[in-house]
């Protein structure tokens, strides 16, 4: 099979180590790619991922035969959509299911209809009202926009006043602030539990442990993560049935009800408190970092499931898994989640992965013929190991021999489960 790779951050990087290990796959491209998804496919850094005229056009000239989408915004843009009208299949969600995630008004009455587990809320067309039901509510709380706002634009409140302030901050995020939902806040464990589906059948992944806040022990600015690990053994075996019996299933056919079909991979955000789980949101695609800890350990062909998803027909499919450890430690730019540095010099990456790390590179490029650091989330180091112990200790030791200035990551990685 002929296929293109649509992406360029540390998830694209693990799709891509994973996709060429197909026996079925023949050419591979990717668009934009970046210097770690080059050594598998063939990268093209002058078209846009929002332009999806362009991209049909590249995917028909190259004789594609499945289109792989990572990222979010060219879903909810429509480019499987497109795609599929020009009949070049894609492994994604097209626009009308991806607003799961581009339209959290769309996901949380969709969940309220058909009785899937979340927390209650009110939607708001103005700030005015979004207050007044605020100030019923009390604190903690939380505040969303509603649109795609690259990750950002949630606040979890922890006072009234700050509650309030987070009503005006939802301006910052142009469309995606007019409309606002408050949400009652959630107490618990964090989990993602990401699942591969053709509309009809549903095949839960194992589950992961993301790390959005920038410093160690859950605190300071949420990041788009920092690390994770798999398995996470907060969702046990139950808890496994219980969020596909409840959640994944009854998603996917709500969905079904509303005559949308869901093609791809769906994200599940929950948030588990005395064994119950529910939704806290759901994405359209993989989750980065989740997607470099889970796919070290599935010893499945990627690129067979994906084309069956793409296909509608994945019923016979089983995936296998490693009963290994997986973790994954985010090396970060100085300043990150705010501004950063580019353009520094990275060393030390022949040698982590002499140490037995997988290098996935988020936000690097090559300058003069030198690997240096392009985005705040520059390099993600996966490593696996029978115990998650000793999965941990292995991926420090290789942190340590990477460097650039101003280098920095979280010590606490998947603390946590080890407790
Ligand atoms: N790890 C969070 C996300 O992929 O959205």
């Amino acid at each position: 099979m002929n296929v293109l790779l649509i992406g360029g951050g540390g998830r694209e990087h693990a799709l891509a180590w994973k996709i060429s290990q197909s026996p079925k796959l023949e050419k591979f491209f990717a668009i934009p790619g970046s210097p770690g998804i080059a050594n598998f496919a063939e990268c093209v850094g002058n078209i846009s991922i929002e332009d999806n005229a362009a991209l049909v056009t590249f995917a028909q000239e190259k004789n594609i035969d499945l289109v792989v989408v990572g990222p979010e915004a060219p879903l909810v843009n429509g480019l499987v959509d497109a795609l599929n009208a020009a009949g070049i299949k894609a492994f994604g969600p097209r626009k009308v299911a991806a607003n799961i995630e581009g339209s959290k008004i769309f996901a949380k009455s969709l969940m309220k209809k058909y009785g899937i587990p979340t927390a209650d809320f009110g939607i708001f067309y103005n700030p005015e009202d979004a207050r007044n039901y605020i100030r019923k509510k009390g604190a903690p709380i939380v505040i969303k926009a509603n649109g795609l706002a690259a990750g950002k634009g949630v606040i979890v409140a922890q006072t009234l006043d700050e509650a309030l302030n987070a009503v005006d901050e939802m301006r910052n995020f142009g469309d995606a602030g007019n409309k606002i939902i408050v949400e009652d806040f959630m107490d618990g464990e964090e989990a993602s539990v990401l699942a591969l589906t053709d509309g009809e059948k549903i095949i839960p992944l194992i589950a992961a442990q993301d790390h959005k806040r920038v410093d160690d022990g859950d605190k300071g600015l949420n990041t788009g993560g920092m690390g994770a690990y798999a398995p996470a053994p907060i969702v046990d075996e139950k808890l496994a049935a219980q969020i596909e019996e409840k959640i994944l299933k009854p998603t996917i056919a709500a969905l079904k009800a509303e005559g949308i079909i869901y093609r791809g991979c769906l994200y599940a955000g929950l948030m588990i408190a005395d064994g119950v789980a529910k939704v806290v949101e759901f994405n359209c695609r993989f989750g980065d970092p989740e997607t470099q800890v889970i796919l070290p350990l599935m010893e499945s062909d990627l690129l067979e499931l994906m084309n069956a998803c793409a296909e509608g027909n994945l019923s016979d499919a089983k995936i296998s898994w490693s009963s290994d450890s997986a973790v994954c430690v985010i090396m970060a730019s100085g300043g990150y989640p705010k501004s950063y540095k580019k353009n520094l010099p990275i060393d030390g990456v022949t040698k982590a992965k002499a140490l037995g790390a997988m290098i996935f590179h988020a936000g690097t490029k090559i300058k003069d013929g030198e690997l240096v650091t392009s985005g705040g989330r520059v390099l993600g180091v996966t490593t696996t190991a029978p115990t998650l112990r000793e999965a941990v200790d292995k991926v420090y030791k290789c942190v340590e021999v990477i460097h650039f200035d101003g280098v920095h990551y979280r010590r606490d990685i998947a603390a946590r489960a080890l407790k």
